[in-house]
């Protein structure tokens, strides 16, 4: 077998679109087969990191192996994120700003609003016995959600969705003229929001830009054009990655009538099993990392600039961390420390939010919608590259 610096090569493709779980499937035969690999689908080849230990050793590492490469799968991509391509002390300081405004405090202030609009929402779908839950529920929820939490109008989701998906697909291989387009709408957006809130700056404690216009790092404010990249992260960063998460977990649950039981039974369960589902359907399946100093690690000689793949998915579906590892249990040891959100300084701002909205829509949901199916005859697929189901058909009696 081909080697490079001793790891076995890995040819495949972790970007194209396939049949559901197929990923997962090929992300955890990688895993078993070797405890490194060089992978060579990208002209920058990246060396895989898969284990546990190794993943959270990885995103230790933040010192020496930096976000210049976000994503090992498109290490080179030119789309500004902040606070991601930050390192070291200005991504603190960045993150000192903005963690309030994510912390559990802020976000049990959202919960109220998530409530009111998951509810509308389902009573909007439930009396047609219905849906596409990804693109009539999953995907308006985080949105509504992501725009009240910069203070706009939950009603400007209508066309600001169709932006936000534009250029999210952008990330993986869409039409470049209409990702350019959709991130200028997007930007020009932001920019008038933020515009008015220079002209009337409502409570910083309270409203977010209001707080990255007043904020100061090392006496300088944060440029406009920063606030704008913020705004924009925020949003690549929270909507797709929710909308998918519920994809997964109302997969899971159309077809596992026992656990869907026992979260209506006992709601008070749900917190755990939000947890479980995230270690078991991670969708941000890997992060790169690119190296700044020689090193050897563990055996693998990585020299500087070299482009290394973190894990996540492997290492929440690594066998030797978590025992019977496809198997959902409610409860799970140590289930607390899996990866899905990261680890280290660049740890995951919305993870808190992300845990809000998702326990809410399982209780919300399955309080009005109790039993559902998957419209018989459907062929569920994910996307690549970050995980995501464009559709889930799913029918109810009513
Ligand atoms: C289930 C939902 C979500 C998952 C699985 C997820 C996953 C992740 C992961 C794995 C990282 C770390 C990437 C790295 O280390 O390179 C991350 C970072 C980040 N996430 Fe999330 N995320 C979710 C929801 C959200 C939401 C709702 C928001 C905000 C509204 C958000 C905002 C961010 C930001 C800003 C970062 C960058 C943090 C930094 O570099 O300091 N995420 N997320």
């Amino acid at each position: 077998m081909t080697q490079v610096r001793g790891c076995p090569v890995s040819h495949t493709e972790y970007g194209e679109d396939s049949e559901l779980y197929h990923h997962y499937a090929l992300l955890d035969a990688e895993r078993e087969a070797a405890r490194f690999h060089y992978n060579d689908t990208r002209p920058r080849g990246f060396y895989m990191l898969q284990r546990y230990e190794d993943v959270l050793e990885g995103f230790q590492k933040h010192a020496v192996w930096t976000t210049h490469a976000r994503s090992a799968l498109n290490p080179g991509s030119a789309i500004a994120l902040l606070p991601q391509d930050l390192n070291g002390q200005d991504h603190v300081k960045l993150r000192r700003v903005l963690n309030p405004f994510f912390s559990p405090a802020a976000v049990k202030r959202m919960e109220e609003l998530a409530h009111t609009r998951c509810v509308e929402l389902v009573e909007e779908v439930l009396p047609k016995g219905e849906c596409d839950f990804v693109a009539e529920f999953a995907i308006r929820y985080p949105t509504d959600l992501f725009l009240a939490l910069l203070g706009l109008p939950v009603s400007d989701g209508e066309f600001f969705l169709p932006w936000s998906e534009t250029l999210f697909a952008g990330f993986f291989g869409g039409d470049p003229r209409e990702t350019e387009e959709a991130r200028r709408k997007i930007l020009d957006y932001f920019d008038t929001a933020v515009n008015e809130r220079r002209a009337a700056p409502r409570d910083p404690k309270e409203d977010m830009v209001s707080r990255l216009i007043e904020a100061r790092i090392d006496g300088e404010p944060i440029s406009q054009e920063d606030i704008l990249t913020i705004c924009m992260t925020l949003m690549l960063a929270g909507l797709d990655t929710t909308r998918s998460a519920l994809g997964y977990m109302f997969t899971h649950l159309a077809t596992h009538e026992e656990d869907r039981r026992r979260i209506i039974a006992e709601p008070e369960v749900v917190p755990a099993a939000v947890e479980e589902f995230i270690r078991l359907y991670p969708l941000v399946f890997q992060a790169g990392r690119e190296v700044q100093e020689p090193e050897d690690f563990h055996g693998l000689e990585l020299e500087k600039g070299d482009v290394v793949w973190l894990g996540i998915a492997q290492a929440n579906r690594d066998p030797r961390k978590y025992p019977d590892p496809d198997r959902f249990v409610i409860g799970r040891k140590g289930v607390n420390q899996n990866l899905a959100f990261g680890a280290g300084p660049h740890r995951c701002l919305g993870m808190h939010l992300a845990r809000l909205e998702l326990a809410v829509v399982l209780r919300e949901w399955h309080r009005r919608i109790p039993d559902y199916r998957i419209r018989p005859g459907t062929v569920l697929t994910e996307r690549g590259g970050q995980l995501t189901m464009p559709s889930l058909p799913l029918e109810w009696t009513v």
